[in-house]
């Protein structure tokens, strides 16, 4: 079982991520969060939304709508250029992206294993957006596409942006959201899917070719100290300048932050790119409005140029788990732990009563549960707590190890005579003791 297997498998049985839309039967490169998924891209998300646009005065949030008119994706240049090279098998006609040599050689092992012999047509280009029509009568119905990047959603906000909120440039619009895209071979779980989320920047400086370096430069950093703030090794993550034939049809200048999985080597996780005034000049040609600024101290119009740093929700969420994972021995037995960093696991402390047929003891333990639930989610420490009596303690520990808890507390005989608990570390297995009260300050300083 390779490692992307093995968290595969762990997403789906301990309630991470589960395939869309299983019980009919699956649908190719979509997945679906379920209950501590779903908390983990939450934190994720939180994290991005704290460092890139609440901890900073120069950047705003929005969140613009998934429908778009086909004419944003004209002006933005994806009807024509959003497309990948493809090939048909000309056995049994599956598609693959002519430019995925993995992709290329799987299919072909399952024919060379048939003896067959193996003949692709020729490479045709394929447009990535997904199309829908809007409207209740067939004829009228308008041609409408899911965003295949979030970013149009922002440019074409950008004179709203100016005319309500009036920022002086440089300044940033940040926005989460999903996308779409109808890739041709979706694979690697969460790594390439259909519908995915993005985390983006756009920052707005003048149009300058040293500001745009140096603005450049900057993100560049900030994206790559972000993505390590996840609790990456040093050395598993890097920055990779495009090649010119890599770069998309915006981009001035592009670079990825990758990270080096276990399937295949150097992965995109994020794109930092230059994309000067591409977006904000094509919008103003195609729908007619002046999208450009008045700098009022140099009595100057221009159209701005833009820096873009944008990261795939689920990508992160994925890489995070690979890196997470590890397997240990503790107590001379064998066991998986997710060595998540406390602020993105999906829960935070798990309270235990040591036995279940005590009632004291199990009270005490609700109790302590209760609280801790309260107090901790009150003082926005956003935190998930669990209460699990079911087995002997050490499967109870080993449980919540597999799912990255960092604390797990445990009412015992000596809780009823000193209101005192065990805290257990997840990473060292080593417990101290700790007064019930003031145990919330205490949980919600470690975790900063
Ligand atoms: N607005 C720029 C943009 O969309 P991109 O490099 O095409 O740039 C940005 O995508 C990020 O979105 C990628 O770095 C990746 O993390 C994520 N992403 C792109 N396609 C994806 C897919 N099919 N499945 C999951 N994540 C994807």
């Amino acid at each position: 079982m390779t490692k992307l297997d093995t968290i595969v498998s762990l997403c789906k049985r301990r309630g991470f991520i589960f395939p869309g839309s299983e019980i009919y039967g699956g649908l190719s490169g979509i997945y679906d969060y379920g209950p501590l998924g779903v908390e983990l891209r939450h934190n994720i998300k939180q994290y991005f939304w704290n460092k890139f646009v609440a901890e900073r005065d120069d950047v705003y949030g929005m969140s613009a709508a998934i429908l778009m008119p086909a004419r944003v994706w004209e002006a933005s240049g994806h009807t024509e250029l959003f497309t990948d090279p493809l090939v048909e098998c000309k056995i049994c006609h599956e598609r693959v992206r002519a430019d995925q040599s993995e992709a290329i050689q799987e299919h072909e092992r399952v024919h060379t294993k048939e003896k067959k012999k193996i003949e692709w047509s020729e490479p045709t280009v394929f447009n990535l957006l997904v199309e829908s029509k809007l409207g209740a009568s067939e004829k009228t119905a308008a041609s409408v596409y899911l965003r295949g990047e979030i970013t149009q959603g922002v440019h074409v906000n950008f004179k709203n942006i100016l005319d309500s909120i009036h920022p002086k440039l440089p300044f940033g619009i940040g926005q989460i959201g999903k996308a779409f895209r109808n890739e041709i071979t979706p694979r690697d779980f969460l790594f390439r899917q259909r519908e995915f989320e993005q985390m983006e920047l756009q920052y707005y400086i003048k149009p300058n070719e040293k500001v745009g370096l140096e603005t450049f430069e900057y993100w560049k950093q900030f994206a790559l100290d972000w993505y390590y703030g996840l609790g990456f090794r040093k050395e598993s993550l890097r920055l990779r300048q495009h090649n010119l034939d890599e770069r998309a049809h915006y981009a001035k200048d592009a670079w990825d932050i990758e990270y080096n999985a276990p399937f295949g080597g150097w992965k995109e996780a994020w794109g930092i790119h230059h994309r000067g005034d591409w977006d904000l000049k094509r919008h103003s040609e195609y729908s007619k409005i002046d999208l450009s600024y008045f700098d009022e101290e140099k009595k100057e119009r221009y159209i701005p140029w833009d820096i873009e740093c944008s990261g795939g929700v689920d990508r992160a969420v994925l890489f995070v788990l690979l890196e997470a994972y590890t397997e240990d021995e503790m107590g001379g037995e064998k066991r998986v732990v997710l060595k998540l960093l406390p602020q993105l696991a999906p829960i935070k402390v798990a309270v235990f009563p040591l036995v279940s047929n005590k009632e004291e003891i199990v009270a005490k333990a609700r109790e302590v549960y209760n609280f801790l639930q309260k107090q901790l989610v009150t003082n926005h420490y956003l935190l998930a707590t669990a209460f699990d009596d079911i087995g002997n303690i050490g499967k109870r520990y080993r449980r919540q190890d597999e799912i990255g808890t960092p604390w797990c507390v445990t009412i015992d005989y000596q809780t009823l005579e000193d209101n005192t608990v065990t805290i257990r570390d997840r990473d060292t297995g080593k417990q101290g003791r700790h007064p019930i009260a003031g145990l919330d300050k205490y949980l919600g300083d470690m975790l900063g």
